[in-house]
């Protein structure tokens, strides 16, 4: 027995919803509309806190009780927690159905795994007033766990892949690493509120030579105690993260490119080409966000589209991998012997 499809798209749906939700809560500035947790203002819900609204501001005297902002950012532990809760159920499933051979083993852990380190980095970034380190730590995270529920949820290709297909297969896996710290660039560009920096394209403050500083920009840990909304980084230094975010634009986009091209040219079966028009049009797509995002002044809703451009580009970049990858259910098979085998077993 395998998991059913219903289950599966809810569980794609939360994930993405986790991910785009949590993005529009940052740029919203809402990342401490609750300054506690797991509750707001020690309630459930934040309308309960309206009937005690000046206890709940004086037990925090630097965070005023703001309802919009509250709201926000508890749609986001909610639909978290719901998240958190199917992910739960699918490891007590993967442990309960381990002796089929068609079950994934390790994979449903390491989704458990990476999701309880996500509920602690969700609870320090409103502990530690936004660090940015842990806000980033916390974008990957939610990130990784939507790419493994993704894969989880493709059916490994059930093919030997052929020789023209296999130098495909390895740029996917750089165009993969490249994408993974272009995520983490653009993390640090929005937590470290550098986006502003630069608000011109393709020139920066009218220059393509602007005053940087890149030993500031990229330390990574400046103590606790200091309150990271709004940034604390003088301009050189957010004009230098948001410049190495371009750059890696440029660099992960031509990777990413070149994988699109070379899956849509030496494909053998048409789920290979069609995810390599997909990586390709998700990358042309950021691209665009990218460039509006800064050409029409950072406006929330194209904020909130280029994190989830970000996440549909991870997954189309999974979607072709798991299709180069014929293997079993986490990534080789296990036959009835034991043995690990590179096809999956046939149904019986
Ligand atoms: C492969 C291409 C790209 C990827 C994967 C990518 C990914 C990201 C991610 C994950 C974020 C953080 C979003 C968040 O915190 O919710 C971000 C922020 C940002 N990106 Fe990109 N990006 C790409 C290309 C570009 C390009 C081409 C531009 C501009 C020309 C751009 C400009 C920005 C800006 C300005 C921010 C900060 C947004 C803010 O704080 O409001 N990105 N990017």
């Amino acid at each position: 027995m395998t998991t059913s499809n219903s289950l599966r798209w809810f569980r794609r749906a939360a994930r993405l919803g986790a991910v785009v939700v949590g993005a529009w809560v940052r740029l919203t500035d809402a990342g401490l509309g609750c300054p506690d947790w797991p509750g707001c203002y020690g309630h459930v819900h934040p309308a309960q806190v309206e009937g005690s609204v000046a206890s709940a501001n004086a037990a925090y005297p630097s965070r005023p009780f703001n309802y919009q902002k509250a709201m926000h950012e508890m749609v986001h532990r909610y639909i978290a927690t719901t998240l958190g809760l199917v992910i739960v159920g699918l490891a007590a499933f993967a442990f309960w159905n381990r002796r089929d051979p068609a079950q994934p083993r390790v994979l449903p852990f390491v989704v458990l795994a990476v999701v309880c380190l996500q509920g602690a980095l969700g609870a320090y970034t409103v502990t530690l007033l936004v660090v940015p380190l842990v806000v980033t730590l916390h974008l990957v995270g939610g990130l990784t766990t939507m790419a493994l529920l993704w894969w989880l949820s493709l059916a490994p290709a059930r093919r030997d892949v052929k020789a023209a297909e296999r130098p495909v297969r390895r740029l996917a896996i750089a165009a993969l690493a490249a994408l993974a710290l272009q995520i983490l660039l653009g993390g640090w560009t929005s937590t470290n509120y550098a986006a502003v920096a630069c608000p011109d394209f393709p020139t920066c403050q009218g220059s393509f030579l602007p005053r940087t500083d890149f030993r500031d920009a990229f330390v990574l840990w400046r103590g606790l105690g200091v309150d990271y909304e709004g940034g604390v980084l003088a301009p050189p230094a957010r004009t230098a993260i948001h410049y190495a975010h371009r750059i890696g634009a440029v660099l992960a986009g031509l990777l990413l490119v070149a994988v699109a091209v070379a899956g849509w040219r030496r494909a053998q079966t048409p789920g290979v080409r069609a995810a390599a028009a997909a990586v390709g049009a998700a990358v042309a797509v950021q691209w665009l966000i990218g460039m509006n995002l800064i050409w029409q002044g950072f406006p929330l809703a194209l904020g909130t589209a280029h994190n989830a451009g970000a996440a549909l580009l991870l997954l189309a970049t999974v979607t072709l991998l798991r299709q180069l990858w014929p293997g079993g259910p986490d990534i080789g098979f296990t036959t009835a012997s034991g043995r690990r085998s590179s096809l999956p077993p046939r149904a019986t």
